[in-house]
């Protein structure tokens, strides 16, 4: 069972590296059924139907009156960085909006925003874009190409033009497409492109690429988060159209400066050869079982008696103790320290050596002592151990990484690797939180400030790990010491 398990995290560890170092391109020529796992679509909204994403409902069944919804790529785009750099993109997709009333409603726009989620409340003029708190505020975090095919308030300019929305439905620039012959709500494919240089943002309109629609200087990073949501929202009122797109084509720029990324590739490669010494360790114990159990006694006499002595009363042991022990067993740094005692890799033990290895990637060093005298401080979990207790762990972080980082990523990766390297087996995560943590669906895990000292047999675990189908948190039954 263990090498499934062991199998199943390093694969998702690779395609998630893999996902992180892509820059952010895709094409849909159209959309169909197989395209819906790519797409975070409003439920009961939006739908894909007709080769068409249909960002509000189509007629069939649903009540097209007063929806607003929502359709974004589902990995988010990441738009500038700390390092004062923005990213660049290009889009071009094609609209067809086609009215359903007599008066057409309300529109359909282009989105960059924080949120997954349609705003409550962002039905008719709103366009699915903000609601009536949200509009004008900082806090909506969007940012919006309207397409807008009913003058729904005053200021709107008519029922046929593009916007540039920044945090409302209020157009800080608002164009009519009547000037040109072109009309939103007819039905007709209109292909939009969208252009954005990191300076400048800028709509074309049909491939007219002399005569841009709209050509404005706009920071991004000042009003958008580091990672945002890209796609389409849209809207009707009493007055109906139907809300399609037909194709869509995003390249985006790569931001390169986030040295974390490598961190990630090079955990990935870790694990993968993990994988492989543990299944070469597995192979080589099947041919000589006993010859190593037998060797490690010979060098360590008194592994029995510590056995034995441990049904009675927990037992510390020294850390100069255990390393001597490591080093005999040959995978220095690696080992967890129970695997000394118990000769066999478990679930467990495969965590520790993840962790250690998160931490040797992260902190850019040798996982064990650089001098033999000093080897305590200078063993990377207990090196970074202290410095999480004196509260500096950051300080930890490899220095080649200049400092570029977000500060709480880089935590976060320390403070796991910690948790991995728990000296009590029972105590570190499984590898499902492990992946629960680095896709940033859970913070990392608690972490006792002093560094537990390692005792045999283990303590019961000090946290309950939530969620029941773990993998691999269920402990591996230790059974074969006293079967032996
Ligand atoms: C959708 O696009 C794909 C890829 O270009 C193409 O193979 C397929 O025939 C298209 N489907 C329809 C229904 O147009
Ligand atoms: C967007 O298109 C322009 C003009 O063709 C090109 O110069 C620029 O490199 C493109 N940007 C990206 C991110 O591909
Ligand atoms: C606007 O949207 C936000 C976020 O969805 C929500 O909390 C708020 O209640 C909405 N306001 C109205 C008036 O619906
Ligand atoms: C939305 O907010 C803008 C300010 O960004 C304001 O000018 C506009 O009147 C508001 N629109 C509505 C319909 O409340
Ligand atoms: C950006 O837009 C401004 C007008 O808002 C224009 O003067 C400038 O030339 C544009 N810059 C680029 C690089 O397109
Ligand atoms: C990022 O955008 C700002 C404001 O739009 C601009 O001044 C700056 O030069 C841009 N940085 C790069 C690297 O293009
Ligand atoms: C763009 O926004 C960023 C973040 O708000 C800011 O640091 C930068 O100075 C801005 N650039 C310009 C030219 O306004
Ligand atoms: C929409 O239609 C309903 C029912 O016909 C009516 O009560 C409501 O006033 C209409 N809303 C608008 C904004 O016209």
């Amino acid at each position: 069972m263990r090498f499934p398990l062991a199998a199943t995290s390093v694969i998702l560890a690779v395609l998630w590296a893999l996902a992180l170092v892509q820059s952010l391109d895709f094409q849909f020529p159209n959309f169909t059924e197989s395209d819906r796992d790519q797409l975070i679509l409003t439920p009961d909204i939006s739908n894909i139907a007709h080769t068409a994403i249909q960002v509000t409902p189509d007629s069939n069944g649903f009540s097209m009156v007063n929806r607003a919804g929502r359709v974004l790529y589902r990995w988010p785009f990441r738009l500038w960085s700390n390092g004062g750099k923005n990213a660049s993109f290009n889009t071009t997709f094609v609209l067809n909006i086609k009215r359903q009333t007599a008066s057409s409603g309300e529109g359909l726009a282009f989105i960059l925003t924080a949120d997954r989620d349609v705003p409550d409340g962002s039905k008719g003029q709103w366009l699915g874009i903000v609601n009536s708190t949200l509009n004008g505020s900082k806090e909506a975090r969007t940012v919006a190409v309207e397409f807008d095919t009913g003058q729904s308030f005053p200021d709107d300019l008519d029922d046929n033009h593009i916007g540039l929305d920044v945090n409302s439905v209020y157009s800080r620039t608002s164009v009519s497409l009547n000037d040109r012959g072109i009309y939103l709500s007819k039905g007709k494919d209109v292909t939009v492109d969208v252009r954005y240089d990191g300076k400048n943002l800028t709509v074309f309109v049909d491939k007219d690429m002399k005569n841009p629609v709209i050509s404005e200087h706009l920071n991004l990073s000042d009003y958008l988060p580091e990672n945002v949501y890209v796609g389409f929202s849209g809207s009707t009122s009493n007055n109906t159209q139907l809300n399609c797109v037909r194709s869509w084509e995003f390249i985006g720029s790569e931001i390169k400066d986030s040295k974390l990324r490598w961190v990630w590739i090079l955990v990935a490669v870790g694990s993968v050869l993990i994988l492989l010494i543990s299944i070469g360790i597995a192979l080589f114990l099947y041919r000589k079982r006993g010859c190593q159990v037998d060797r490690l006694e010979d060098a360590y006499p008194n592994i029995d008696e510590a056995i034995l002595g441990s049904s009675t009363a927990p037992r510390k042991y020294k850390f100069k103790e255990l390393s001597k022990a490591t080093e005999l067993a040959g995978t220095p740094g690696y080992m967890a320290p129970e695997s000394i005692l118990t000769g066999r890799a478990t679930t467990e033990t495969d965590v520790y050596a993840f962790g250690v290895l998160v931490l040797e990637v992260a902190c850019g060093r040798k996982p064990g002592g650089q001098t033999k005298r000093d080897d305590y401080i200078s063993n990377i979990v207990h090196g970074l151990w202290e410095l999480y207790r004196r509260g500096t762990i950051l300080e930890g972080a490899d220095p080649r990484l200049d400092g570029i980082f977000k500060n709480e990523e880089m935590e976060c990766v320390l403070i796991l690797g910690l948790a991995c390297c728990h000296p009590n087996p029972n105590d570190r995560p499984s590898m499902k939180t492990v992946l629960q943590v680095l896709t940033g669906e859970a913070p990392p895990p608690d972490v006792p400030a002093e560094r537990p000292v390692f005792m045999w047999p283990p303590k019961p675990p000090s946290f309950k790990e939530w969620g029941n189908s773990i993998i691999g948190g269920e402990l591996s039954p230790f059974s074969e010491i006293s079967g032996r």
